[in-house]
């Protein structure tokens, strides 16, 4: 992808992007959820996996061959400058129609490739658990959006509903920015699929396959695909 890569133009289609100033908060599990109910609805769905750790790149190597195709590539935050190029021509070759990135914990801190990849972003969401040190660094992250003019939703995860931080949670999220009004609750089934390869989606009566495909409905209608 040599020469034409490099001059690759950004193409028109939408970025979604999974970051949070918070680890563990459920950007992967988020990630690949919705890149499976994406790819249900039709979506050609290219993956993103930007976290050293490859916690996303590691369900991808799992996935049965019979599951939904995904495609994915795998490149460090810091160095996306330098390969975006040759994503935008991917892009264009595949005929990738949605794009879903994971991002590594402490994103905030790595201020211009964040800055790069938000310039794409036609959407971020920031999954948030119902703790009180959640909250704080996912508001002050939504804060950081808002002033970079990205879109950007919250989503709540890991949610124990008969725990008393959950309306607070709810309540001081909604005020601080968009709000899903989709949860995903804390359920074994879905950490259960990352030893799969698969999404809640794809596993019969799995618990949390209707909790991602209202936040797929919430995000696709945000983005407006
Ligand atoms: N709704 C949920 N119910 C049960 N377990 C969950 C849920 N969401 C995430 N988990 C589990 O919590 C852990 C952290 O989730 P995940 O890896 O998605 O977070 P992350 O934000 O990507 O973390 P990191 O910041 O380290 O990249 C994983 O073990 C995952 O299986
Ligand atoms: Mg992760």
């Amino acid at each position: 992808m040599a020469k034409e890569a490099t001059k690759a133009k950004p193409s028109s289609v939408p970025w979604l992007v999974m970051a949070s100033a918070k680890g563990g908060s459920g950007k992967t599990t988020a990630a690949r959820n919705l890149a499976v109910l994406a790819a249900e609805k039709g979506h050609n769905v290219l993956l993103l996996d930007l976290d050293r750790q490859q916690t996303l790149t590691q369900w991808f190597q799992r996935r049965p061959a019979e599951a939904k195709t995904l495609s994915l590539a795998t490149f460090p935050l810091k160095d996306i400058e330098a390969a975006l190029p040759d994503i935008e021509a991917g892009i264009s070759e595949e005929g990738i129609s949605l794009v879903i990135v994971d991002t590594p914990p402490g994103v905030e801190e790595q201020a211009s490739s964040v800055r790069m990849l938000l310039k794409r972003a036609k959407l971020v969401v920031i999954p948030s658990g119902q703790g009180t040190p959640d909250l704080a660094a996912v508001i002050d992250w939504m804060r950081f959006l808002k002033q970079e003019k990205v879109d950007a939703a919250f989503v709540l995860n890991r949610v124990k509903r008969s725990a008393r931080s959950y309306d607070r949670a709810k309540l001081t999220l909604n005020e601080a920015g968009p709000l899903c009004p989709i949860e995903v609750r804390d359920l074994e089934d879905i950490q259960m699929t990352y030893d799969h390869g698969l999404g809640v989606a794809e596993v019969k009566g799995a618990g949390g396959a209707d909790d991602f495909r209202g936040v797929w409905q919430y995000v696709s209608q945000r983005m407006g695909v």
